[in-house]
């Protein structure tokens, strides 16, 4: 049974199916999924495209069609906490859906049915690809920085949160950390897909782990530095974390 490589955009995972050998490429509801071996491993990469529920889509053709028995997400975030910069690392323990609000029905962040806010990514699977982005980022993460002018990348792993919103103002963005701050949350990240795949895959008890390089820091500057480091760096890290995966 394949490990699922997951992103949101092709950027995010451009050169990563060329790793592949005996690529295979198969359209499944509105996608492409690349079958095919890394280091004698089977993998299955696929694009999710921008949102929840692109994603939980796409997790579950994965697991459903493609019989995928763990999923790795790899991809960009914008930097919530303090110390998290354009340029670091993050790689999730916990995922929260930060727009999830059914209150007074249920507390605001609790997903309904699940009696909870918080999904947990695998801690074996989280571990193996902890230390694999140590070493990318300690042998080419501060090459990769200089080029586009940041400092030396630091590697942190906590909470990440996701919601169907790109963040693009300090205010906004001040205001979302407050927001989980009062439920006793310290995100480091924000995207848009992560906590829906940690859902489907508590649904359906695999492993998930997720690993964000950080692309702006959800400011009034996140539109302009997003695309940088996207077209940029995302991908590289992608093949280099799974390839030592
Ligand atoms: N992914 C990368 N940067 C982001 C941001 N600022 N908001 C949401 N998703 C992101």
């Amino acid at each position: 049974m394949p490990i699922a490589i997951l992103s949101a955009l092709a950027e995010e995972q451009d050169g990563l199916v060329h790793l592949l050998e005996n690529a295979q490429q198969t359209r499944h509801a509105g996608r492409i999924f690349w079958t095919g071996q890394l280091h004698d491993k089977e993998v299955i990469c696929a694009l999710s495209g921008i949102g929840k529920v692109a994603a939980a889509t796409t997790a579950v053709a994965l697991i459903e069609r493609f019989g995928a028995k763990a999923i790795v997400f790899t991809g960009v975030a914008g930097g919530l906490g303090d110390a998290v910069h354009v340029g670091h690392v993050v790689v999730a323990h916990q995922y929260v859906q930060h727009d999830m609000d059914a209150s007074p029905l249920f507390p605001r962040l609790e997903v309904p049915g699940y009696g909870r806010a918080l999904f947990d990514c695998d801690a074996t699977l989280s571990n193996a690809l902890l230390q694999s982005v140590q070493a990318c980022v300690q042998q080419q993460g501060g090459e990769w920085a200089e080029e586009l002018g940041l400092g030396a990348p630091q590697v942190h792993a906590g909470l990440i949160v996701s919601g169907d919103r790109f963040v693009s103002g300090s205010e906004e963005a001040a205001q979302l950390r407050q927001s989980l701050e009062q439920a006793d949350l310290a995100p480091l990240a924000v995207e848009m897909e992560g906590a829906a795949i940690a859902q489907v895959c508590a649904d359906y008890g695999l492993p998930f782990a997720a690993m964000r390089s950080i692309s702006d820091k959800a400011d009034d500057a996140a539109h302009v530095d997003f695309p940088l480091f996207v077209q940029s760096i995302a991908s590289r890290y992608a093949q280099a974390v799974i390839e030592d995966l």
